[in-house]
């Protein structure tokens, strides 16, 4: 597998492993740890999935036991929308983060969500990124409009958006804007997130045969060809290994056509930002006192 150059030269893996909902601390540092030695250099984490301490533990495991160097990891984390309320909070946000985590820098660091005082926040996370704290920084879940707002206010342009991409929510409108600025997408659910029934779809399931391969691996290609970076999330050391094998086939062009055709349009997503009550949801969510 080969990288992404993010656009301060920063190089991220084109695959990566998520933690989201991984609540049980030692199930998470057994699946990064089974994920590393799958070959997996790049864990998502963040603040709000309160298991970042367990992806340090993990990480430094892995390191001892020589399966890698830090150097060669890229672990991301994110900030909650509790600690988007001001540029102190923000600050102390990532000092938290890298505390938890026990490591001296991220490679790349989210904010979660567009809300709270987004644009203070940013700041926090410039200053941060100029010491050296984080490697890279980046979005998460922010729209073409949204994204362009931002691109076009901050000093430096968020070098990641991290947004749901899968063929039932395939954006294809967001990659153009993301094109336009410069900035890497990056796919959460990238198998759809446990929603769409795909493992039953006849067109997923034909490609796959065709290529001898399984309906997630036909997934992530999928995104994989259109310059997207991809997270699959797995507890299952099958499912971690099958995840990762990808690199060794090609959809064609007519396959690409056909899965892009299934996108459900702003009705297939499983999160609702437009929603007044998942923003204050979001919003009131605290995840420490
Ligand atoms: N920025 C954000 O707002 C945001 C939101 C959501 C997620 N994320 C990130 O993106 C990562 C991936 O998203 P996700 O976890 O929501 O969804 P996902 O990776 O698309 O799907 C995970 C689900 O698919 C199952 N699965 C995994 N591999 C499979 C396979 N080969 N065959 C069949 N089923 C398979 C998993 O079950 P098992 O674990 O039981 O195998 C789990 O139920 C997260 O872990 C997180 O790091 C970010």
């Amino acid at each position: 597998m080969d990288h992404k150059v993010l656009h301060n030269g920063i190089k991220m893996p084109r695959e990566g492993f998520g933690v989201f909902q991984v609540r049980d601390k030692d199930e998470c540092k057994q699946s990064v740890l089974t994920a590393i030695r799958a070959g997996y250099r790049l864990i998502d984490t963040a603040a709000s999935y309160t298991n970042e301490d367990a992806v340090g533990e993990a990480v430094r495991e892995a390191i001892a036991e020589g399966i890698c160097t830090r150097d060669e990891l890229f672990i991301t984390s994110k900030m909650w929308v509790q600690d988007m309320a001001n540029y102190d909070m923000a600050k102390a946000a990532i000092d938290d983060s890298l505390k938890k985590t026990g490591l001296e820098y991220l490679d790349l660091y989210l904010l979660h969500q567009a809300m709270g005082d987004y644009f203070s926040a940013w700041r926090a996370m410039e200053d941060a990124y100029k010491e050296g704290k984080l490697k890279a920084i980046g979005v998460s879940n922010f729209y073409p409009n949204i994204l362009t707002n931002f691109c076009e206010t901050v000093e430096i342009k968020p070098m990641v958006n991290q947004v749901e991409l899968h063929p039932f929510f395939a954006q294809p409108e967001a990659l153009e804007t993301m094109k336009y600025y410069g900035v890497q997408p990056e796919a959460w659910a990238p198998l759809g997130g446990g929603r769409y029934a795909p493992f039953e779809n006849e067109t997923l399931k034909a490609i796959a045969e065709a290529h001898g391969k399984s309906i997630g691996q036909v997934m992530l290609r999928w995104n994989v060809q259109r310059g997207v970076v991809i997270i699959p999330k797995s507890t299952h050391e099958n499912r971690i290994r099958e995840n990762l094998d990808i690199w060794d086939f090609e959809l064609t062009a007519d396959d690409m056509e056909k899965i892009s055709s299934l996108d459900m349009g702003y009705v297939g997503t499983a999160v609702k930002h437009f929603d007044p009550d998942f923003v204050r949801m979001c919003v009131t969510r605290k995840i420490h006192d």
